[in-house]
C-alpha cells in the first residue's frame, strides 16, 4: 500500500512525512516543486529510507501526476503543496492563484481520472484530503464565538482567497463526481522546520542574533497555535476514520495575541540562553519593535475543534508553554538548519521586507 503527499518537502508536509512513518510501515511518495519554501533537507533522517520516494515536479504538471497516479497506485493522497505565506500573497498574488488555484485544479482532475477507472473496492477506499486553513472563514471580532465548519467563507488575503477557491473546486469535485474528498482547516502551526519568516521561527530567529523582534501593528492581533505533529496526528484521525465530503476544523485551543506569543519566547530564551553582560540589552523583550501593520491584517482567527475531538476521537497532547519550549530548544539545537534555509530568495526576502 501506498500513499502519495503533496509538498512534503515544506514545513507541515515534512513533519507529516517523518511522523507518518515513525508511525506506519507503508511507502510515501512525496510530490514536491522545491519552491522557496520546500526544503530537501527537512527529511534529511529519510534520505536512505526506501519508503520514502521523493519527485521533484509541479502538482499542475498533468502528465507527471498522472504517470505518478498509475506507476504507484495510491491509496490516499494529502494535499499539503500550496503557497502559503500571507505577506507573499500581498506582495505577489499571482503565485497563489496559480498554485492554489489553477495547479490544486489540474492535480484534482487527474486524481478523478484515476479514480474513476479504479475497481469499485479500491474507489471506495481511495481518500483525498485537501489541507486547507482557517484563514478561509475570515476575521472574528473579539467576542465573537470561534469557527465552526458551517462558518461563511469571507477571506481577506490573497492567501486565504486562493484557499477558499481551492476549498470549493473540492467540494464540486465531490458532489459532482463522488471522489472522496474531505477538507480539514487548521489554525496556525508552529514547530520544527519552519521557515524563519513566518512569526515564530522569524522571533526565535531574530532573538538569538539579537536583532530587532517585529511585530506588525499594536501586537494585539490573535492567532490559535496548534503544534504541528499535533496537527500531523490529526489528518492521520482524519484519513484513517474521516467521513466523505465533510470537512473539519483542528485548532489547538491556544488563542494568543502575537504580543504575547513574543513576549512568552522572550522568557522562554531568557532561561534557557540568557543574554551575555557584554551585550547593551539585557532580556531578549528589549529587542521587541513595533513596524507597521500589513495590509487588511485579519484581527482574529479562532477555531472550534469540537467535531473532530467528538467524532474522530481526536486531541491536541502539546500545551502552548509545552509546545513552544520544544520549538525554542530546537531551533537552538539546529544553527546548520538554519544556515541552511537561508536561500537567496528568503533572504531577499527578509531584506525587502524588513530593511
Ligand atoms: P510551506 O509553504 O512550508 O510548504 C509548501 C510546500 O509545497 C513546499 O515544499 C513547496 O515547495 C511545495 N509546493 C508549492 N507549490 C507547489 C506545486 N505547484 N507543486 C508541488 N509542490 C509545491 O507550507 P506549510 O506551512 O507546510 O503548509 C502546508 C499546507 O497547510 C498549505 O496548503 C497551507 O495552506 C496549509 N496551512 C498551513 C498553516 C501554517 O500555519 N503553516 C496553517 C493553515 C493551513
Ligand atoms: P504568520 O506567521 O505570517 O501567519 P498568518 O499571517 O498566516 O497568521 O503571522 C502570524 C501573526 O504574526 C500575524 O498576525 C502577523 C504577525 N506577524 C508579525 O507581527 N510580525 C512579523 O514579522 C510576522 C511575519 C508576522
Amino acid at each position: 500500500m501506498t500513499i502519495l503527499t503533496t509538498g512534503g518537502c515544506g514545513f507541515i508536509g515534512s513533519n507529516f512525512i517523518i511522523d507518518w512513518l515513525a508511525n506506519y510501515d507503508e511507502k510515501i511518495i512525496n510530490l514536491d516543486k522545491l519552491t522557496y519554501a520546500g526544503n530537501y533537507n527537512n527529511l534529511a533522517s529519510l534520505h536512505d529510507c526506501e519508503s520514502h520516494i521523493f519527485i521533484h515536479g509541479d502538482i499542475g504538471d498533468s502528465s507527471l501526476v498522472t504517470k505518478l497516479l498509475q506507476q504507484y497506485k495510491p491509496r490516499a493522497i494529502i494535499n499539503f503543496a500550496a503557497e502559503s505565506h500571507v505577506d507573499r500573497s500581498i506582495d505577489n498574488p499571482e503565485a497563489f492563484i496559480q498554485t492554489n488555484i489553477v495547479s490544486t485544479f489540474r492535480l484534482l482532475d487527474c486524481v478523478n481520472n484515476y479514480w474513476q477507472a479504479l475497481a469499485s473496492r479500491q474507489q471506495d477506499e481511495f481518500r483525498l484530503v485537501h489541507i486547507s486553513t482557517d484563514e478561509v472563514f475570515g476575521s472574528l471580532s473579539s467576542d465573537a464565538a470561534a469557527f465552526t465548519e458551517n462558518h461563511p467563507y469571507q477571506p481577506n488575503s490573497p492567501y486565504s482567497a486562493s484557499k477558499a477557491s481551492s476549498d470549493h473546486i473540492i467540494r464540486a469535485y465531490h458532489h459532482t463526481y463522488g471522489l472522496p474528498l474531505i477538507t480539514t482547516h487548521c489554525s496556525n502551526n508552529y514547530g520544527p522546520f519552519q521557515l524563519t519568516e513566518k512569526l515564530i521561527p522569524l522571533i526565535i530567529n531574530n532573538a538569538i542574533a539579537l536583532k530587532p523582534l517585529p511585530i506588525y501593528g499594536d501586537g494585539l492581533q490573535i492567532r490559535d497555535w496548534l503544534y504541528v505533529s499535533d496537527h500531523c496526528s490529526a489528518i492521520r484521525h482524519v484519513l484513517e476514520a474521516g467521513m466523505i465530503g465533510e470537512t473539519y476544523n483542528i485548532g489547538g485551543s491556544n488563542e494568543k495575541t502575537n504580543i504575547e506569543i513574543i513576549h512568552t519566547i522572550c522568557n522562554i530564551l531568557d532561561q534557557v540562553r540568557p543574554i551575555e553582560n557584554a551585550s547593551k540589552i539585557t532580556r531578549y523583550s528589549d529587542l521587541v519593535t513595533h513596524i507597521e501593520d500589513r495590509s487588511g491584517h485579519d484581527r482574529r482567527y479562532a477555531v472550534d475543534s469540537s467535531k473532530i475531538m467528538t467524532e474522530l476521537s481526536w486531541a491536541p497532547k502539546e500545551t502552548l508553554t509545552s509546545g513552544l519550549d520544544k520549538t525554542v530548544a530546537w531551533y537552538l539545537d539546529n544553527p546548520a538548519w538554519i544556515e541552511n534555509s537561508h536561500t537567496p530568495s528568503h533572504l531577499e526576502w527578509l531584506e525587502k521586507h524588513y530593511a
